[in-house]
């Protein structure tokens, strides 16, 4: 596979993007697209649509246990969303463009809001199991990249909304940080050697998505926000062992947390703060 990616993603969708613009005739405020163990924990309004992936051409299926294949639509208290309830990732073979797939088809349908949600570990000490992190920066350590329509563009995150969000989190009662995500290829979880080198180059959180697709949609002119919730701590003085069903289980105690935080970012959207 070569390291950078030069498929534009909004090609393969725009079928896909075709059929949803004619059968939704209403404007939408945001797009989520769930981590591992998210699918069946989001619950962020009524959902009044879904539609399988297998009818959106260009959508990966989803391989991974934890992740959906499933489109929805949900009325929020803030617009509508479409909530992708699964993703793909570089480890199950998928190439960057194919990551960023979901992240295209809802640009392509005009939603430049985007929601990224994922597992992650916890590198920061002070980081605990259930602990929202809204990064304000990321890291690519997959040494992957897709190419970006924007040449110069080096903020991936909007810091802005990020930050707001997180004051309306705790606005709201739940007790979010701030912080640096890094992505790393997976699929193996890191070792002690890993955790210390990663914690030294200034991560806080580490998964295994999110900042490749975030990088090319900020790039393409999206709007990047992303929700990481711890699932396991590491450290590199003690050996540990983390697994993807423990990755799912704590996803799926924190279901209302989650929902809720996401409620806060999307209550933080603000349609004009990146006008010029
Ligand atoms: N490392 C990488 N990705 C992850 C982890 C982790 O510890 N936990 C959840 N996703």
């Amino acid at each position: 596979m070569p390291l950078i990616d030069h498929t534009d993603p909004r090609i393969a969708v725009r079928q896909g993007a075709v059929l949803l613009c004619n059968r939704w005739n209403e404007p939408i405020k945001a797009a989520i697209i769930a981590g591992s163990g998210f699918s069946s924990i989001i619950e962020v309004g009524k959902v009044i649509d879904r539609i399988p992936y297998s009818l959106l051409p260009g959508l990966p299926q989803s391989t991974i246990s934890g992740h959906g294949s499933e489109l929805l639509l949900a009325s929020t208290p803030y617009g509508l969303t479409i909530i992708f309830t699964g993703r793909s990732h570089a480890y199950e073979g998928h190439k960057p463009s194919a990551c960023a797939s979901h992240a295209a088809l809802a640009l392509e349908v005009g939603v430049q809001n985007l929601i990224m949600t994922n597992a992650c570990g916890g590198l920061h000490p002070r980081l605990n199991v259930g602990d929202v992190v809204i990064p304000t920066d990321v890291m690519n350590m997959t040494f992957r990249a897709l190419r970006s329509p924007a040449r110069n563009h080096s903020e991936v995150v909007d810091r802005g909304w990020a930050l707001r969000s997180t004051s309306q989190c705790w606005v709201d009662g739940i007790p979010a940080r701030n912080g640096t995500l890094v992505q790393v290829l997976g699929p193996s979880f890191e070792t002690r050697a890993e955790i210390g080198m990663m914690r030294r180059c200034g991560a806080d959180v580490i998964g295994m998505s999110t900042v490749v697709e975030s990088a090319w949609a900020s790039g393409a002119g999206a709007r990047v926000s992303v929700l990481s919730l711890v699932t396991n701590t590491l450290t590199d003085t003690h050996q540990q062992s983390v697994t993807h069903l423990q990755v799912m289980d704590t996803a799926s105690t924190s279901g209302k947390r989650v929902s809720q935080a996401l409620l806060s970012i999307l209550q933080s959207i603000q349609e004009s703060h990146s006008a010029p």
